[in-house]
């Protein structure tokens, strides 16, 4: 079995590369910075760092099945299961929160902190957050919070 030797000897390279890459004399390390490719996964608030677009967020209301449960004129859908999402500034202001986080919250961690009297809280599936991508979710948003 030469193997174990042979990594050993590795080993030993790649430590004698260390050290000297660490402890030469100054002046002669010169650190690069390392170009990254690809993306850097995002830390920050979901939806915050996407730019949403009304057009695509059009599409995904109809094809996630939100038009099934709620009334949305630019979406053209009148069913009443759910809140009405053209009062959506009005809820989001009796919650207490600006629009678009209130808008983002109520869709991937419902229910939100305000839902108007007559309606359930507990029928707005939950799994939007998961079943839908960053994207979608930010154009969900940028449909439901443009000003039209
Ligand atoms: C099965 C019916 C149903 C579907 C499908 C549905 N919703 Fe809802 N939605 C509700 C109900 C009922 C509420 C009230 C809160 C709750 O049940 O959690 C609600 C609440 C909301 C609210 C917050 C309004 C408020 O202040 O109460 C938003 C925004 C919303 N839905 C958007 C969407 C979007 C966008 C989709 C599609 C991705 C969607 N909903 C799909 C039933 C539904």
């Amino acid at each position: 079995m030469r193997r174990p030797a042979h990594l050993a000897a590795l080993a030993l390279v790649l430590l004698g590369v260390g050290i000297a890459a660490g402890c030469g004399s100054q002046g002669e390390a010169s650190p690069t910075a390392e170009t990254v490719v690809g993306t850097v996964p995002s830390t920050t608030t979901p939806g915050s760092n996407v730019k949403g677009n009304p057009a695509a967020g059009k599409v995904v209301f109809t094809s996630a099945g939100c038009a099934g449960c709620h009334t949305y004129t630019p979406a053209g859908s009148k069913a009443n299961v759910g809140p009405d999402l053209d009062k959506l500034p009005e809820y989001a202001s009796k919650a207490g929160e600006p629009l678009v986080p209130f808008t983002h919250g109520a869709i991937v961690s419902p229910p939100p902190k305000y839902v108007p009297p007559g309606y359930p809280t507990n029928v707005m599936p939950t799994t939007f957050g998961q079943s839908l991508s960053q994207q979608q979710l930010a154009d969900l948003v940028a449909f439901l919070t443009q000003k039209s």
